[in-house]
């Protein structure tokens, strides 16, 4: 059995989606997102989102493996919560501050322990809980990449594994939306969670939070589009909430450009800057509380 995080060789086949979940100012959606805050109770898909407690339809393939989906409406952050059903031993992908209550009131409802909170990268859109649930819960660790310029218990580099009783996830980097951005992949690359960097139907902006903006979006660009692999599920945004890698190959208006044609759109987004960014970014690297 593994502890929480085990370093392994790097796997170069790279990653490419994954599930996120999340239509907020960040990603590609931000239009779906002002469109769901001003015409409320427009579309039902999107009244769906707007429970507190949004589980995810999917269930994991693998035996003894958890997987619940949880939405915070302000920021339409997807967060997930994936446990061994036998050791329930537990980790939390992309927790917000606002909804650490409801979290924490399942984790306590389903009877796990809670060993990591990781985030897929420092956020833009919302405060993260993990710091604050590493007061309320005794040896809970954070995580993040050491790339995010972030704070944590551990840092994430590319081929680590994330372990929960018998199950794991894989560290992949795939920067572009932020240089810190990851995907993580379960053993039997049925799932992945890739944050902001791939969204259903879209993908994270690149025009914050990094320096070198052409660098960024060519890192996005070439992370995802040549190498997606067929079989992968993604859980996203944009009203639905699960897709696969061959589906958004086909159906990605982004992923099906060329590379250039891929800049050139992404240069021409012209995004408003994310309502929170001046305070959730600081928070964000130290955990989601100053000082911590
Ligand atoms: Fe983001």
């Amino acid at each position: 059995m593994c502890s929480v995080l085990t370093r392994v060789r790097p796997i170069h086949r790279a990653v490419a989606l994954s599930l996120r979940l999340g239509a907020n100012t960040e990603g590609s959606s931000y239009a779906a997102t002002q469109s769901r805050r001003l015409s409320p109770g427009k579309n039902s898909v999107l009244d769906l989102q707007r429970n507190s407690r949004f589980y995810c339809s999917r269930i994991a393939k693998t035996e003894g493996l958890l997987v619940r989906q949880l939405f915070e409406v302000e920021s339409s952050t997807y967060t997930y919560l994936l446990a061994d059903t036998n050791t329930r031993e537990a980790i939390i992908i992309d927790p917000v501050l606002e909804t650490i209550d409801r979290d924490l009131h399942l984790v306590e409802e389903l009877g796990l322990k809670l060993l990591l909170a990781v985030n897929t990268h420092c956020h833009a859109d919302h405060i993260t809980s993990s710091g604050l649930m590493k007061k309320r819960i005794a040896g809970l660790k954070s995580a993040i990449s050491k790339f995010s310029g972030a704070s944590a218990d551990i840092l994430l580099s590319e081929g680590d594994k994330i372990c929960f009783g018998k199950h794991y996830l894989t560290v992949r980097e795939t920067p572009g939306h932020t240089d810190g951005c990851t995907t993580l992949v379960s053993a039997d690359e049925s799932m992945a969670f890739t944050g902001d960097a791939l969204l259903i139907r879209g993908c994270g902006r690149t025009d914050f939070q990094q320096v070198n903006q052409w660098g960024s979006k060519l890192k996005l660009y070439h992370k995802h589009v040549p190498t997606c692999n067929t079989d992968w599920m993604c859980f996203c945004e944009s009203g639905q909430t699960v897709s696969t890698v061959g589906e958004e190959r086909k159906y990605n208006p982004r992923l099906i450009k060329s590379k250039y044609e891929f800049v050139e759109l992404m240069n021409s987004l012209n995004l408003p800057k994310p309502d929170k960014i001046d305070i959730a970014v600081p928070a964000n690297l130290v955990c989601g509380l100053h000082g911590l």
